[in-house]
């Protein structure tokens, strides 16, 4: 078993944003993951709807329901009792109205122990922000490349190099701030941009390839271990190959398989004789 540690509380955040120590985050999705996250002390787990395309091999986030959102977050939160967690609020599961928002996200603290939410997008989204908050639901904004958005943003590239495309994330973030958020992610942002909005925040912002500034950092955990079979961002640091380690044992199965030295006697189950006895007699 894991050694316990306290529960990672919004309390916890907020004591290393102010003492300097950078706050931990990583994507998860599911059980065996989130019990090594877990003996790691991973500060923050973030069921995100890229699972669509890590876990689902969809091309897009676009396809992830909520259902089975709650479905990954269940088993995340089984595996790491006490890290602070997020579930991602899927396409359309906030965008129709507040009260969709307020639902969803309920469902996620209900049905899936989360802690809070994520939410994509800044002004926009303020209201939707705002009721959930109000609901007393911690949430978190996301800014930069928000890839639910993908489409209009012209694909899954680096926000706010101009400077009018900054201001807006500078304002957005504001507004998200002002609507109560608890946190801000910063995806692809410029690292000046993302200095700049964690010098004037008052909640923790965390920097997904955004930059050494951030309060804290996220990575998508597949991109960490080469298991993700398309492409390894740039902004991720790759800490080890277990897609090769898999593919490697795979294949040497099928060899061992074909090869008749799988199962050896240690992997199988037999019978005492006198009841294998009595089975022939029954069958007879
Ligand atoms: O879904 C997700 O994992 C995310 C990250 C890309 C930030 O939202």
């Amino acid at each position: 078993m894991p050694e316990e540690r306290r529960k990672v509380t919004l309390r916890t955040l907020f004591s290393k944003m102010h003492e300097g120590l950078p706050i931990t985050m990583l994507t998860c999705y599911d059980y065996p993951t989130a019990y090594f996250m877990e003996r790691a002390r991973i500060d923050v787990l973030l069921v995100g709807d890229s699972l669509g395309m890590t876990v689902l091999g969809y091309d897009s986030t676009l396809p992830v329901t909520m259902d089975i959102m709650i479905a990954h977050a269940q088993a995340v939160r089984r595996g790491s009792p006490s890290a602070w967690l997020i579930g991602d609020m899927p396409y359309m599961s906030y965008q129709p109205s507040v009260e969709t928002a307020i639902r969803n996200a309920g469902r996620f603290m209900a049905e899936a122990s989360c802690d809070a939410i994520k939410l994509e997008g800044g002004a926009g989204v303020a209201d939707r922000v705002a009721g959930v908050a109000n609901m007393g639901i911690p949430v978190m904004g996301h800014l930069g490349l928000t890839p639910q958005s993908a489409s209009a943003l012209g694909g899954f590239r680096v926000q706010g190099r101009s400077a009018a495309q900054a201001r807006k994330i500078v304002d957005d973030a504001k507004a998200l701030e002002d609507a109560g958020v608890f946190s801000i992610l910063l995806e692809m942002v410029p690292d000046r941009v993302c200095e700049l909005i964690t010098e004037r925040s008052s909640v923790p912002i965390i920097g997904l390839g955004s930059g050494p500034h951030a309060h804290g950092q996220l990575l998508i955990f597949h991109d960490m271990f080469g298991l993700y079979p398309k492409f390894t961002p740039r902004m991720a640091r790759v800490y080890g190959d277990a897609g090769q380690i898999i593919l490697d044992g795979i294949k040497q199965y099928v060899e061992d398989v074909t090869a008749q030295d799988f199962p050896q006697r240690e992997n199988w189950f037999t019978m005492r004789d006198e009841a294998f006895e009595e089975l022939k007699v029954l069958l007879e």
